[in-house]
């Protein structure tokens, strides 16, 4: 067998061949790391510092970080690499190797343009200046390998990669929970998403091998080893992206916050719905709204199924470890309403298919990704039934992404 450096990805593809069968095709990712180092050296004829970020899965505990609940993602082997050194210039000179563009700018007069992957270094240097951190002029050459468009957190990776290398380069001596912060922070004022703390914190924090159970509250979190045996996690891409998700996101967590005001009256000292338990939501029914209701119940009793999964992952029980996967995914499209049709046939498929212990949709929803958990010996027969039944449904192929646990931000 061929061992690749860590740096190399791999991607599962189904592919249709003339005679009309399918065969299994994996594709290999170049060397990132080394292809990087070699274009801004190429660029800029000099030796730069190399950093990198991961994207994330989650493998439960959704829509619950902006109510200061539990999550518990892990980092993947996909990422961001920035490399990036002084050039004693006034001005910064950035270049995107995804999107073969370059982007200079006034290191000391700037405005971040909403939208653009610049955005992202621009906004993490406005997160540096109101923090009172000294910066200069600088070269930058950014590179990922994240499959776009399933959530993945591309745009996290984006950000705490920068932050990393920008971090080192200046010799700021950020914490990870600082540059967790800034990206997030970034990501609320340049991007328009008020989204939580998971996705940064994520990808500064993982470890090979290992999930976090994190309490979005103390901004802590327990590592819980990832042991599957012979079951691996397996990410099923609906290739599809509603438009509404953004605009969604974030009246969802408006309406966590509208329940958490009505709910104050009868149950002081709450700060958030994490405070609620299972036990509270007859109560919890009487005092809200038919429309918030179905909500605060998915982030309650999302929070205890974070909870539990992480002790089933502990005790080894993926069986129940998978049971919750589906109960997750219930609520999200039943309660919390951030499901598509899409998601819900791919998810409902898995239930049904031998070998799989649990499936859910992944992240904020409306598209994206589901996230299997899924016997080794039987993802081929998977790919091949989903790959057909998805494409008949809704005329679109899906694509499978084999995910692998990897370590969290990270400088070379
Ligand atoms: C997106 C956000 C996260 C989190 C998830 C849902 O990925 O960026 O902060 O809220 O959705 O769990």
């Amino acid at each position: 067998m061929i061992r690749f450096p860590l740096s190399w990805t791999r991607l599962w593809f189904l592919e249709n061949l003339p005679n009309g069968s399918k065969r299994l095709l994996s594709i290999i990712y170049q060397d990132m790391e080394g292809q990087i180092r070699k274009t801004f050296v190429s660029l800029f004829e000099t030796e730069p510092i190399l950093a990198f970020a991961p994207g994330r899965i989650n493998l439960i505990g959704e829509h619950t970080d902006y109510q200061e609940g539990f999550v518990l993602p892990a980092s993947i082997q996909f990422g961001i690499w920035s490399a990036v050194q002084k050039n004693q210039l006034p001005y910064c000179r950035l270049y995107s190797i995804d999107f073969e563009e370059e982007v200079t700018f006034d290191w000391q007069a700037f405005s971040p343009r909403k939208g653009h992957w610049s955005t992202y270094v621009m906004g993490f240097l406005a997160q540096l200046q109101q923090a009172g951190y000294k910066f200069e002029g600088f070269d930058m050459v950014i590179g990922g390998n994240i499959p776009v468009g399933a959530g993945l957190s591309s745009s996290a990776a984006l950000s705490v990669s920068i932050g990393t290398a920008l971090s080192a380069l200046f010799e700021l001596n950020l914490s990870k929970l600082s540059i967790a912060r800034y990206s997030q922070n970034s990501e609320h004022q340049f991007a328009g998403v008020h989204c939580g703390i998971m996705d940064t914190y994520a990808s500064a924090f993982g470890k090979a091998k290992t999930a976090l159970l994190l309490d979005c509250r103390t901004n802590q979190h327990e590592e819980i080893a990832l042991d599957l045996g012979e079951y691996s996690v397996l990410l099923v891409n609906s290739n599809v992206k509603h438009s509404l998700a953004d605009s969604a996101y974030n009246q969802r967590r408006a309406a966590c916050e509208e329940s958490v005001e009505l709910l104050k009256r009868s149950f002081p000292g709450i700060k958030t719905l994490r405070d609620l338990n299972i036990s509270d939501l007859p109560q919890v029914q009487k005092i809200l709204p038919e429309s918030l209701f179905p909500k605060a119940k998915h982030v309650i009793s999302e929070c205890n199924r974070a909870l539990v999964a992480a002790k089933a992952l502990n005790e080894k029980n993926l069986g129940f470890f998978g049971k919750l996967l589906k109960e997750s995914h219930q609520s999200l499209s039943k309660d919390f309403e951030v499901s598509c049709q899409e998601l819900d046939f791919l998810a409902e498929k898995a239930w049904k298919f031998p070998g799989v212990l649990g499936a859910r949709m992944m992240g904020g929803g409306f598209g994206g990704c589901t996230i299997n958990l899924i016997s080794k010996s039987k993802v081929a027969p998977f790919l091949e039934e989903l790959s057909s039944s998805y494409t008949k449904e809704f005329g679109i192929i899906p694509s499978f992404i084999s995910v692998e646990i990897g370590d969290g931000a990270h400088i070379f």
